[in-house]
């Protein structure tokens, strides 16, 4: 009998989802579900073909260069700025993530995260339950319209496009987006958008809605001097990456009533939060949860399986990032 490959996963997953793997493969996985340090993770990829990561992995040429024998690695995420892509294909190791599968979940939180932040609901409920709501108020935690407003959206995907559509159809909100490349004229329309420059979107934007990949251009794309250029009503919403934003330079438009509020899924430097960030008021805290639905994270989970059952029985891997390795994989 011929050995079955051994493949790892690095956090914990779906029992379900490992027990597909299992009916292919040897499966090593992370019961504990602490992430492992870059020497552990290279320490339990030795021998492994696959392995099976979520953003807390790291995998760049060091790790790469320690382990030979991998031949895929399958992110459960679509952002993949854990991943050197380039370092990937030279190694001839392909990488895969997990498009469409939680654009709609992802869009619902962005537009959850927008409607908390604008209309005070977690300041509003820190208040009551610190005992301090005595009597109603007519200014009492009133915050900023959402129907009817002017939304702006940094990045133009997919989940840039479902946001859009739940801003327009959902609220009858002007929408008004900037992007590296603009939509064709027929996505445009799905989705009632109006291309502008980031000038524009900045100066526009009642609530600015950052849904951009990460990498070194986005860097800061936010920082000082694009806050000062916002409303001082606005609200920003980060559900993209960490680092998008200059969190030190928001804190400081925050508590100094720049911009009215914000609303942040993801942080720079994460778990870790910059500290200011927890002492002002007018912010919302969420811990990187967008994508976060029991079927949505279940449906990540199977396509991350699928790509390395698809890769590894077939060759044929269903989203992959660096196709052009697939040749070099193959036949290695
Ligand atoms: C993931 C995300 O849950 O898909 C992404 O890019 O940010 C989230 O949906 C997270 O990255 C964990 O892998």
């Amino acid at each position: 009998m011929t050995q079955r490959p051994s493949i790892l996963v690095a956090r914990a997953i779906f029992p379900e989802v490992i027990e597909r793997l299992r009916e292919h493969f040897d499966v090593e996985t992370n019961h504990t579900d602490a992430p492992f340090t870059p020497q552990q993770l290279a320490e339990r990829l030795q021998g492994k073909v696959a392995v099976l990561t979520t953003g807390s992995e790291r995998i760049g040429a060091e790790l790469l260069a320690a382990c030979p024998q991998l031949k895929v690695v399958a992110n459960i995420a679509v952002g993949y700025n854990n991943f050197d892509v380039p370092a990937m294909t030279a190694a001839g190791v392909l990488a895969t993530n997990t498009p469409d599968v939680l654009t709609e979940t992802t869009a619902d939180f962005g537009f959850a995260l927008l409607m908390a932040t604008a209309r005070r609901v977690t300041e509003s409920e820190h208040f009551l339950r610190a005992g301090l709501w005595s009597k109603w108020a007519l200014h009492m935690f009133a915050g900023a319209e959402v129907h009817g407003s002017t939304l702006g959206i940094l990045g133009m995907g997919r989940i840039g496009q479902g946001i859009a559509r739940r801003g327009a159809h959902g609220f009858g909100m002007q929408v008004i987006y900037h992007n590296r490349s603009r939509l064709d004229a027929a996505s445009e329309a799905a989705c009632q958008a109006r291309y502008v420059s980031k000038a524009e979107l900045l100066k526009q934007a009642d609530h600015l809605v950052l849904v951009l990949p990460y990498s070194a251009e986005s860097h800061h794309a936010i920082g000082a001097a694009e806050l000062a250029q916002m409303k001082p009503t606005a609200t920003l919403i980060n559900i993209a990456r960490g680092g998008i934003v200059d969190d030190a330079a928001l804190a400081v438009a925050l508590r100094e009533r720049r911009i009215a509020a914000a609303g942040l899924d993801v942080f720079e430097g994460e778990p870790q939060v910059h500290p200011d960030l927890l002492t002002v008021p007018n912010v919302v805290l969420t811990p990187h949860i967008a994508s976060a639905t029991i079927t949505t994270r279940k449906a990540m989970a199977n396509l991350a399986a699928d790509n390395v059952i698809a890769f590894l029985t077939q060759g044929q891997p269903l989203t992959p990032l660096n196709p052009e390795v697939l040749p070099k994989v193959l036949n290695a």
